[in-house]
């Protein structure tokens, strides 16, 4: 792909577990309430995947769905990168189960692990290798199934999180439109802030680290909140910069939706009104590296998104790490 054209945006879809979680049935659970919960996150419900299920059939079904909106068939595909941290096993990558779901037997496929920011990592490199290696169709996925490592003792975490994916199908453009620029940063230095101990080579699954719920997340949520919100907006003043554009220049501004108020505290530095602002944390809560994609598949089907658009994805996560997009529609 030569440096004058971009890769674009052919196609989205996204899927959700059928079986909703509400605040209500959190309360049965652990000592929170309703008005706790929607006062501090906007999170109303979630959707939660059976256990045993697995990454899969939810990344598949997104990838199906961001396919038959593309009008590509799953054998144009060149490349799958699926971020997620959750995947099916710790190896192979469930990318490549995806590949044999949807039958892209062409593709490679690997998986990207950058949690929340998995979308916009994934976007970047699927972009870097459009360019690089001439890739004209590749499939980017966020997809996660939290609620497989949550403590659900815990208040503090198991009241934030849903599972779901969603996914876009890139492909070669030349008018204008496409990915203009985007930017993906991390800090090692915060790694304990936020992450999940277990089942890596640091805590393999003895029995008593399973006993002491290794595999489940561990999360400083005053301090994440706090760092989530200035990496944003650096990641966002990046890509604007690259850009030669500013906030003002958005359409519609697509930001993780890991909580109503980091979201509105973005909103409001960057001076957007609420209508330039796509919210669905209410219904999902916090899916990590599939609340980009799901989002903006939302916005595309809804007509919040429209071709024409300048989108703006932002996003952090653990690591910590964090991204931004510049999308024309
Ligand atoms: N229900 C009721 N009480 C709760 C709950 C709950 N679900 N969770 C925590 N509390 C209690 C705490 O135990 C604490 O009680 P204490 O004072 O008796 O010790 C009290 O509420 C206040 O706790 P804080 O942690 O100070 O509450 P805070 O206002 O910071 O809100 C929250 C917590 C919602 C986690 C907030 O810090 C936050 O949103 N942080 C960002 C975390 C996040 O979004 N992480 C997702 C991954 S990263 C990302 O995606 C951006």
């Amino acid at each position: 792909m030569p440096y004058d054209t971009h890769s674009i945006i052919l196609g989205t879809g996204r899927a959700a577990p059928e079986k909703i979680l509400t605040n209500a049935d959190l309360e049965k659970i652990v000592d929170t309430s309703d008005a706790w919960i929607v006062e501090r996150t906007g999170i109303r419900e979630r959707h939660i995947a059976e256990p045993g299920t697995g990454l899969t059939p939810l990344a598949s079904e997104a990838a199906r769905k961001a396919l038959e909106d593309a009008g590509i068939e799953a054998e144009q595909i060149d490349l799958i990168i699926l971020g997620t941290v959750t995947g099916d096993y710790t190896f192979p990558a469930t990318a490549c189960l995806v590949q044999e779901q949807i039958g892209a037997k062409h593709a490679a496929a690997f998986d990207i692990s950058a949690a929340c920011s998995g979308f916009l990592y994934s976007l970047q490199c699927a972009d870097a290798l459009m360019r690089s290696v001439g890739y004209r169709h590749v499939l980017v996925i966020g997809g996660e199934v939290l609620t497989s490592i949550l403590d659900w003792s815990d208040r503090n975490t198991c009241t934030l999180f849903g599972d779901g994916a969603g996914a876009a199908v890139l492909g070669v453009g030349q008018d204008g439109s496409g990915l203009i620029a985007s930017h993906i940063q991390s800090n090692g230095e915060h790694a304990h802030l936020l992450y999940n101990p277990g089942c890596g080579s640091m805590y393999p699954p003895t029995p008593e680290n399973v006993d002491q719920k290794v595999n489940t997340i561990r999360m400083e949520g005053k301090e994440v909140f706090r760092y989530a919100v200035s990496s944003m907006l650096d990641g966002l003043s990046k890509v604007l910069a690259r850009a030669g554009l500013t906030s003002e220049d958005i359409d519609l501004l697509i930001p993780h939706q890991a909580n109503l108020r980091i979201i509105q505290a973005v909103g409001k530095r960057l001076d957007l009104p609420e209508e330039k602002i796509f919210i669905n944390v209410g219904h999902y809560g916090n899916t990590s590296a599939a609340s980009i994609p799901m989002a903006l598949d939302e916005a595309r089907r809804s007509g919040r998104a429209n071709k024409g658009d300048l989108v703006a994805m932002v996003t952090f996560g653990a690591g910590f790490t964090w991204a931004a997009a510049l999308v024309r529609l």
